[in-house]
């Protein structure tokens, strides 16, 4: 049986390899029947910790809790075969050191069947980078605008404009020498978003950044106009579900009250014709 009849789940190594290549395509997921459907077309699915936001209504991603992840991360892994899963550490799982971090890194791949996880921070994570990667945890870098750290932050701004790019291009590159086969670039000017890319050996994965980076990354309900009043700058909208699901949640009220749904066509019959 040839390769490409049944190709194989991708990896971090087949993702690391696209550096400079074909571009890497990444979406969210958070279910299965939203990983099956993306899975032939995606890359790598990203089971992101902005499911506390997307699903469960949350202000920020620092209420998402390991075990939101890991229920999650099983359901998206039901619906992969040929997409990479990578699943989002939440806040407070790996920040103590890397002990810590390889303890939850490693239930998290255990019990999801993620093949990386995926941390927040540059420089200052060099070290658990690196701690994992050597002990079979492949890791995706995030750094940029790392939503984890909104309250230091004080709010989503783009990160790294004027002086401070240098800073977080030498974040980027400690990412990448400490291990991560490939590193999230979050709401940065294009221009570093390209630097980056071109100083960097393994992919960068945009989002709000540049189309220089090696591969892009979208939160599938933005980019599905699953919500009607959230309208970031660098999401583009390839559908308007929300506004469609509304109108579908308004037409079925309305004919539940005027008695016309169910129609004949919707009920069964006292006999089975033959
Ligand atoms: O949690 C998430 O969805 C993410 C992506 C937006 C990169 O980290």
């Amino acid at each position: 049986m040839s390769a490409t009849a049944h190709p194989r789940q991708l990896m971090a190594a087949d993702i690391q390899a696209r550096k400079g290549a074909e571009k890497i395509v990444c979406l969210t997921a958070y279910t299965t029947p939203m990983a099956r459907m993306m899975d032939a077309h995606a890359d790598v699915v990203l089971v992101g910790d902005s499911v506390g936001m997307v699903l469960h209504g949350l202000p920020s991603t620092l209420g998402v809790t390991l075990e939101m992840m890991i229920l999650h991360g099983q359901a998206v892994a039901r619906g992969l075969s040929h997409a990479m899963m990578v699943i989002d550490m939440p806040f407070g799982s790996y920040e103590e050191g890397p002990e810590q971090a390889f303890r939850n890194a490693a239930r998290l791949m255990r019990e999801t069947g993620a093949g990386a996880v995926k941390l927040e921070g540059g420089t200052h994570m060099a070290e658990t980078i690196a701690f994992l990667t050597k002990r079979g945890i492949p890791v995706m870098g995030h750094v940029g605008l790392t939503p984890q750290s909104v309250n230091t932050f004080g709010g989503y701004k783009v990160q790294g404009r004027g002086a401070a790019g240098t800073r977080l291009a030498r974040d980027a590159q400690a990412v990448a020498e400490a291990g991560a086969f490939a590193v999230v670039l979050e709401k940065v000017p294009a221009s570093l978003a390209d630097r980056i890319s071109a100083e960097i050996a393994v992919p960068t994965i945009g989002i709000g950044a540049s189309a220089g980076c090696d591969g892009q990354v979208l939160v599938v309900d933005d980019m599905l106009g699953l919500f009607t009043d959230f309208r970031p700058k660098f999401v583009k909208r390839y559908a308007e579900l929300g506004s469609q699901a509304e109108a579908a949640i308004a037409a079925y009220a309305a004919e539940v009250r005027a008695g016309s749904f169910p129609a004949p066509e919707h009920t069964f019959a006292d006999e089975i014709k033959t």
